[in-house]
């Protein structure tokens, strides 16, 4: 068998299983692949990969907290994983261990299928942690027309545009909330990539509010859970069009899926499970 996990501690919140578990079985590789979570401390992360690179393990979805700490313990980055500064997929090929991210190409498959054109539109994203980062680096590799970039801490916001600058021919805009009014009568998507509006936690909480938002625009969330987030339903009230969570995270999956198993993946069994979780979990009790 060929052993795949999902590391992280905590895991246990992590959907990824349900995804790939459910393309494994729809495509006839439940024999030959298991995909499994593991909550892996920080001190058997080394352990781990030395798993990877033997060949016991052949791959991971990485999710928080590791998604930066494990790059010095690999052998190799892809240029997305280099250029992004995160890791959400490790792979093992000539006996070395791989790191890799797919969370921006992610989101750009999101948008096209939102029927997006980059090259023409004005973005904000708010937030600059790891999400964020994926993000607006992929975001300014394939040319978006103007990107804003808008988090609590301005400091954190300002590290990241300089360094998307250096590295593209983007010129990124930074600022803290108080910013947010005036960039948002510009802006055609805002992209939430920070935590704020998810279930459990902040799950009454948006960052932004029906007021600020005009029916012209594009609201994205990368919180999925709940599918629904409160900044979607003040979206929805501007009459502005909405893209929930879900989608980056199947994109995400079905990246690493090809990674993993060399196959196409079957996207529609993969949104189909996940969802099925997502409904699951909205229909029950806080
Ligand atoms: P992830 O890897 O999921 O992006 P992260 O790296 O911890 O997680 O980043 C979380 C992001 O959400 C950050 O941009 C954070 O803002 P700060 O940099 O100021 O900490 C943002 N965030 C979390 N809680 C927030 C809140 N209550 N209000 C505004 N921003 C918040």
């Amino acid at each position: 068998m060929k052993k795949l996990y999902v590391i992280g501690d905590p895991v246990d919140h992590s959907l990824s299983q349900v995804m790939h578990n459910a393309a494994l079985k729809a495509l006839g590789l439940d024999n030959e692949f298991t995909y499994d979570q593991m909550n892996v401390r920080k001190e058997e992360l080394k352990g781990f990969i030395g798993k990877v690179r033997t060949g016991e393990i052949i791959g991971a979805s990485v999710t928080m907290p590791y998604k930066e700490i494990i790059i010095p313990l690999l052998d190799e980055l892809t240029t997305d994983a280099d250029l992004i500064g995160a890791v959400n997929t490790i792979y093992i090929k000539d006996s070395r261990v791989i790191g890799h991210n797919t969370d921006g190409i992610g989101c750009i498959k999101t948008l096209e299928d939102a029927g997006v054109s980059i090259s023409e539109k004005k973005i904000i994203i708010l937030g600059a942690g790891g999400a964020a980062k994926a993000i607006a680096y992929t975001l300014a590799l394939r040319g978006v027309k103007k990107l804003a970039i808008i988090n609590r801490t301005k400091k954190k916001a300002e590290a990241l545009a300089k360094s998307i600058e250096e590295k593209t021919n983007t010129i990124v805009y930074t600022g803290n909330f108080d910013l947010l009014e005036t960039v948002l009568k510009d802006a055609d998507i805002i992209i939430n990539a920070t935590s704020v509006g998810m279930r459990k936690i902040s799950e009454n909480q948006t960052l932004v509010t029906e007021d600020l938002i005009h029916s012209e625009m594009l609201v994205m969330d990368v919180v999925y859970n709940p599918k629904v987030t409160q900044l979607l339903k003040e979206a929805r009230k501007a009459g502005a069009k909405t893209v929930d969570g879900s989608s980056m995270l199947v994109y995400q999956g079905t990246e690493q899926f090809k990674i993993f198993t060399g196959r196409k993946a079957p996207i529609k069994i993969m949104r189909k499970a996940l969802l099925e979780v997502l409904d699951e979990n909205s229909s029950k009790k806080n």
